[in-house]
């Protein structure tokens, strides 16, 4: 049983996340899309939020499963039965980051494997904080959130 993690903010999941969960989902028999749970950070959208709307928009993918985690990725990969962790690489920018959480992880947990896949060129210049910018001044999500949330989405900035 090939079960991997895919960890994240996801605040909020982007099309560019949406990619990698399908693309990573082919590739193992089952995916748990991982919500850090991150009391250090102050998100826009709570965990449970967050999970929600990842639960709408991989509804489609049955080998998917989405939930928030606290503490050490390690500790949940583990707690979970995975082998595999997967992160998508933009850019070099996310290189130097990446590679440094990776090699700790496995310091950390020497069974645990990161896998990269490269995003998609559509999305490489996406990320969750672009979201949050562009919607915070009222701007067209469109391009950046899956279609299914995108009321959700829209509807936290009226609220803020
Ligand atoms: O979407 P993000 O914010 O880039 O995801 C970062 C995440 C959640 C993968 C990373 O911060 C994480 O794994 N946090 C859990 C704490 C942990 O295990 N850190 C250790 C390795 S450096």
């Amino acid at each position: 049983m090939r079960r991997a993690v895919y960890p994240g903010s996801f605040d909020p999941v982007t099309l560019g996340h949406l990619d990698i969960i399908r693309r990573s989902s082919q590739m193992v028999d089952e995916l748990i899309v991982g919500v850090l749970n991150n009391s250090s950070k102050n998100p826009l959208f709570s965990v449970a939020e967050r999970v929600k709307m990842l639960e709408e928009v991989t509804c489609g993918l049955s080998n998917v499963t989405v939930c928030s985690f606290d503490g050490l990725l390690v500790d949940f990969a583990r707690q979970r039965g995975a082998q595999i962790v997967i992160r998508g690489l933009r850019a070099i920018t996310d290189f130097e980051y990446e590679l440094q959480m990776s090699q700790t992880n496995r310091i950390m947990c020497p069974e645990l494997d990161t896998i990269f896949l490269t995003t998609d060129l559509r999305y490489a210049y996406l990320s969750s904080s672009t979201v949050r910018e562009v919607g915070r001044y009222g701007g067209d999500l469109s391009a950046f959130v899956p279609e299914r949330i995108l009321g959700q989405v829209y509807q936290k900035f009226h609220e803020k």
